[in-house]
């Protein structure tokens, strides 16, 4: 089962997979991605991991040079050719190549990249007894709704974590929640679900609107809703939401326990139904 790796149209191997040192992308961070992944070898809610894809595009005036079924055949032959099971896909499309200046000339050819990868699967032991999280200052852009490559906020809030020995970092923004640095935010108060509204301060996750679906067929209350840094240690319960860690019940946050510092009732059985859908699809 070998790693894919697929560039301007071509698969190719690791070592002949180049891309020019004026590759904006590389200079700029001007360009987009997506991270998807496969259950047993089915690609997991790809329409809306390239709804998002293209709607990133957009908002860079980024003109995207593959239809969406263009799209969806190469990352298909793709997953194919890897014969992994659990697999995780990386898309990503630069402006392309052109000498250094910060407006970008016309007529200039995207750069697209995708590999394909093993997926290890998120920790079940973790899963099961939850992970620590810290909070810190967002740093980003005011577009965080594009999944753009300018991810050097994420990557310090990410490091923090890690230094701090912890899995995940939640951003907070002029006093408010907005989300980890690869995940969105939910904790639970008195029964109802809730996580901050989609807005230009976060990433409309793929994750984040399965899991309003699924609470609100479980018939659960759910508030989109802004929410003061300082209530998230008063919350029954927290978890974070995400391609690669799918619904990871928070125990911890700041090193104060959440409630009873164990995984809630509401998360797990939101847990458990996640995890019937993402078998089943
Ligand atoms: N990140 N918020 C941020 C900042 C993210 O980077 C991600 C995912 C999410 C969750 O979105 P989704 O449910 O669509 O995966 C939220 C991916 C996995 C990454 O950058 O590796």
């Amino acid at each position: 089962m070998p790693d894919i790796y697929f560039l301007n149209g071509q698969f190719v191997s690791l070592e002949n997979a180049r891309v020019s040192i004026n590759d904006r992308g590389f200079q700029f961070g001007d360009g987009i991605y997506e991270v998807i992944r496969t259950y047993h070898g089915r690609i997991f809610h790809l329409d809306e991991h390239l709804k998002r894809f293209e709607k990133s595009a957009r908002e860079i005036d980024l003109p995207l040079p593959f239809s969406r079924p263009e799209m969806k055949k190469a990352i298909e032959e793709a997953c194919l050719k890897s014969g992994y099971p659990m697999a995780k896909i990386y898309v990503q499309m630069t402006r392309g190549e052109a000498e250094r200046s910060h407006a970008f000339p016309a007529g200039i050819k995207p750069t697209f990249i995708m590999t394909v990868l093993k997926l290890s699967p998120f920790s079940p032991a973790l899963k099961a007894s939850g992970i620590e999280m810290i909070t810190t200052e967002d740093l980003r852009w005011g577009r965080c709704d594009i999944k753009s490559l300018n991810l050097l906020p994420n990557v310090l809030a990410q490091q923090k974590a890690k230094k701090a020995g912890v899995y995940e970092a939640l951003m907070v923004r002029n006093g408010k929640v907005t989300e980890g640095s690869i995940s969105n935010f939910f904790m639970v108060k008195n029964e109802a679900v809730a996580t901050p509204p989609l807005s230009a301060f976060i990433l409309p996750g793929v994750t984040r609107d399965l899991v309003l679906d699924i609470a609100r067929s479980l018939k659960m209350k759910v508030i989109e809703e802004d929410i003061p840094a300082e209530e998230i240690y008063r919350a029954d319960e927290v978890f974070l939401s995400g391609t690669t860690i799918e619904i990871a019940p928070v125990i911890k946050i700041d090193g104060k326990p959440i409630s009873n510092g164990r995984p809630g009732a509401i998360t797990q059985t939101l847990m458990k139904e996640f995890e019937a859908i993402a078998l089943r699809e």
